[in-house]
């Protein structure tokens, strides 16, 4: 059995960040699978399929071969690492997560990542349903605030033109969508680490979960 690193947690509660730096420390392949999720409601935009039509969208699903290399995510081969971080997908990829057929097939997906190398892997249902027995298993979270202040300032880094209040907003409805799903909801459960990441630095939270993994 590889070694599995479950990170579970809210929209910009660090997750991503924290969890490329763990890989990159412990030799670990790193699991986005929020892109996963978000590379199928950018090809629902492509192919101008309304996002309502649930059917559609697991068949497009199925057609998708989402892969990463390099820090980046690749659709059908096509570099989309830009195009999935939009606010256009981001405002609707709560609702396609939302899709229960779809779900079971991503999940299949990142099962399948999982058993051929070590991984750390992170979402909102790793430690739940994807790999509810995975070796090292860690809630991070972070209030609201502080979570859309970090977008923010990633935004304004990235040269994404964004409004505070439109992010809060955002973050305050995906929480809602995210804790609120018929499966695959986010949960926090009792024999995952519990990371309050509000006052901690990246570097305080990484060593945080290296001395748990490490022990
Ligand atoms: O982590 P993120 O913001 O990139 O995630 C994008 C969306 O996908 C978010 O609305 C929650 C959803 N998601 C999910 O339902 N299950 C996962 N394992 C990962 C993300």
């Amino acid at each position: 059995m590889h070694k599995v690193v479950a990170i579970d947690g809210p929209a910009g509660s660090g997750k991503g960040t924290v969890a490329k730096l763990i890989a990159q420390k412990l030799n670990l392949t790193y699991i986005d699978t929020g892109a996963m999720y978000r590379a199928v409601a950018y090809a629902t935009l492509k192919n101008n399929i309304v996002i309502d039509d649930k059917e559609a969208i697991v068949a497009l699903a199925r057609n998708c071969e989402i892969d990463f290399k390099d820090s980046k995510t690749y659709l059908n081969g096509e570099d989309v690492s830009h195009e999935i971080r939009t606010m256009e997908v981001t405002k609707i990829v709560s609702q396609i997560s939302s899709i229960v057929e779809l779900r079971e097939l991503l999940v299949e997906q990142q099962r399948e990542m999982g058993s051929k190398t070590d991984v750390v892997m992170e979402g909102r249902d790793i430690t739940t349903v994807v790999f509810p027995d995975a070796n090292y298993k860690f809630y991070l979270d972070a209030s609201v605030e502080s979570r859309a202040l970090r977008r923010f300032k990633e935004n304004q880094e990235k040269g994404i033109e964004s409004s505070y209040d439109e992010i809060l907003e955002n973050i305050k409805k995906r929480d809602y969508n995210d804790m609120h799903k018929e499966v695959g909801s986010l949960t926090r459960t009792e024999d995952a680490v519990y990371i309050d990441s509000t006052d901690l630095t990246i570097d305080e939270v990484v060593n945080k979960m290296i001395e748990v993994i490490e022990v």
